[in-house]
């Protein structure tokens, strides 16, 4: 069982996050970049940590009533540990209420983030052809409905 607690991004997290941001993503986010969610008051950018140290992070900006998940990653030493729900979980508390929809694009070769996200009750509503670059590959385009009534 892996100990941590999920907080907002504060400048002494950006270090680790970069680190796993190379280790994930062949077009990883820059210092600039992360500072800037960070500091941005139209994004929610929240980490699991445990002390200082940043096991997974998930960014999502607010235009309106409508969310964008802009990036998610779990260290990959500690993947499985339901890092990824619980981030996504802390998410959906803080923002239920204030948003009509959330949504995400998901490489197509990306089959575990994308059974996090149905798991989430994300739903396919399109596909973006080359998306992505190095390699290129079409997104699918997913997005979570929040009831009216919530
Ligand atoms: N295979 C299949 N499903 C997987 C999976 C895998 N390797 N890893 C996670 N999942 C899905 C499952 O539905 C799982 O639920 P379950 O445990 O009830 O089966 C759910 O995700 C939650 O798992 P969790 O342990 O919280 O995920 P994680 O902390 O390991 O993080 C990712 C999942 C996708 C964030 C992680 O693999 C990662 O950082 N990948 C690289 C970065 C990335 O691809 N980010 C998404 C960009 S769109």
């Amino acid at each position: 069982m892996t100990d941590y607690t999920i907080t907002d991004v504060v400048p002494e997290h950006i270090d680790s996050i970069l680190e796993i941001e190379k280790l994930c993503f062949s077009l990883p986010w820059n210092r600039r970049a992360l500072e800037n969610q960070m500091n941005s008051k139209s994004h929610l950018f929240l980490a699991a940590v445990d002390g200082s140290k940043v096991l997974g992070y998930i960014g999502m900006m607010k235009v309106l009533d409508e969310g964008y998940i802009s990036n998610v990653a779990v260290a990959p030493q500690y993947r499985r540990h339901s890092i990824a729900d619980a981030l996504i979980n802390a998410l959906i508390k803080r923002t239920r209420g204030s948003l009509a929809f959330m949504t995400l694009e998901v490489r197509e070769s990306n089959a575990p983030a994308t059974a996090l996200y149905e798991k989430h009750g994300f739903i396919l509503v399109g596909t973006r052809k080359n998306y992505y670059e190095h390699p290129k590959e079409n997104a699918r385009l997913m997005t979570l409905f929040f009831n009216a009534e919530e």
